[in-house]
């Protein structure tokens, strides 16, 4: 099936705001620069609509996922009060990030297109869980293009492979909630996907030093370091389970589990990003248990 794309953003003011602008629209698009924001209708299009009221009431992004996913306009349509505008359509983009062709110089070129067609050829997106793994590996390499608009190739392509052993070890069923020893399961995991992704890298036309170079931060991308390029990576890693998959996280896992998930990311942050969550549409679950890590 092929994947949604979002190249513009329709804005539509229930009422007129005082002075007619919708307010916060240049922030928006500064920070959405491939997204083409536009404050007026489009009649006739086939846009996804997400009313401003349902998106900040619902209580889960089913049904929004199911109408982005089913869409056939290359646009969403945001509807609403307009003081809530460019708040919801920053929640809503930053949620369907993924769906955003977002590249810098690094990563504007036919080799990457390469690595992105032979990376997506790993995931059987029949399974659910691989399918979320799919998402969660382009959303984190969005994120840390958000967060850092000069990323190497390495870094990006370490974002995309970052958790590609889980293909090998949980592709049907997740394992880490009986792991003895969390970090230890993660740094094994860390370590053996590094050595994954340098193989399909160099056999996707990656040259041998950019290869190892994401080997070496796929390796250690499981806890802050000195390296710039590790923490910029954890903080991709980090953001995008908040924002894409922390409600499928507490489904699956509960309630008890997923407030360790959340107490263990959390540590993985740096400040910079940290505040970035303050943009994040959570569902109210996860944000009770992000409330609760943060004041113990
Ligand atoms: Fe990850």
């Amino acid at each position: 099936m092929k994947r949604p794309t979002i190249a513009g953003v329709h804005l539509v003011a229930s009422t007129r705001s005082g002075s007619g602008l919708v307010p916060g629209v240049a922030a928006l698009a500064e920070e959405h620069p491939t997204v083409e924001i536009v404050c007026a209708p489009r009649p006739g299009a086939s846009d996804a609509i997400i009313g401003v009221d349902a998106w900040s009431s619902a209580a889960d992004f089913a049904a929004f996922e199911a109408s982005v996913a089913s869409s056939t306009s290359d646009a969403l349509t945001i509807c609403g009060a307009p003081s809530e505008l460019t708040r919801t359509a920053g929640e809503v983009l930053t949620r369907f990030q993924r769906y955003v062709d977002r590249r810098n110089e690094a990563s504007e070129s036919p080799v990457f297109d390469a690595v992105l067609a032979a990376h997506a050829a790993l995931h059987d997106v029949d399974k659910p869980l691989v399918k979320a793994d799919l998402d969660h590996a382009i959303d984190t390499w969005q994120w840390m293009l958000r967060l850092e608009v000069h990323a190497s190739l390495a870094a990006q392509l370490a974002a995309l492979f970052h958790d590609i052993e889980r293909l090998e070890s949980e592709p049907d069923r997740r394992i880490e909630q009986h792991a003895p020893d969390y970090a230890a399961f993660k740094e094994t995991h860390a370590r053996r996907g590094a050595e994954r992704a340098e193989e399909v890298l160099r056999g996707a036309g990656i040259d041998p030093s950019t290869a190892s170079r994401v080997r070496e931060l796929v390796a250690s991308h499981e806890r802050r370091s000195r390296d710039a390029e590790v923490d910029l990576l954890n903080d991709a890693d980090a953001l995008s389970f908040f924002s894409l998959n922390s409600p499928g996280y507490a489904d699956y896992f509960g309630p008890e589990q997923t407030r360790k998930k959340v107490a263990y990311t959390l540590r993985r942050l740096g400040a910079r990003a940290r505040a970035r969550l303050d943009g994040v549409r959570l569902r109210a679950d996860v944000r009770e248990h992000l409330l609760f890590v943060e004041a113990a």
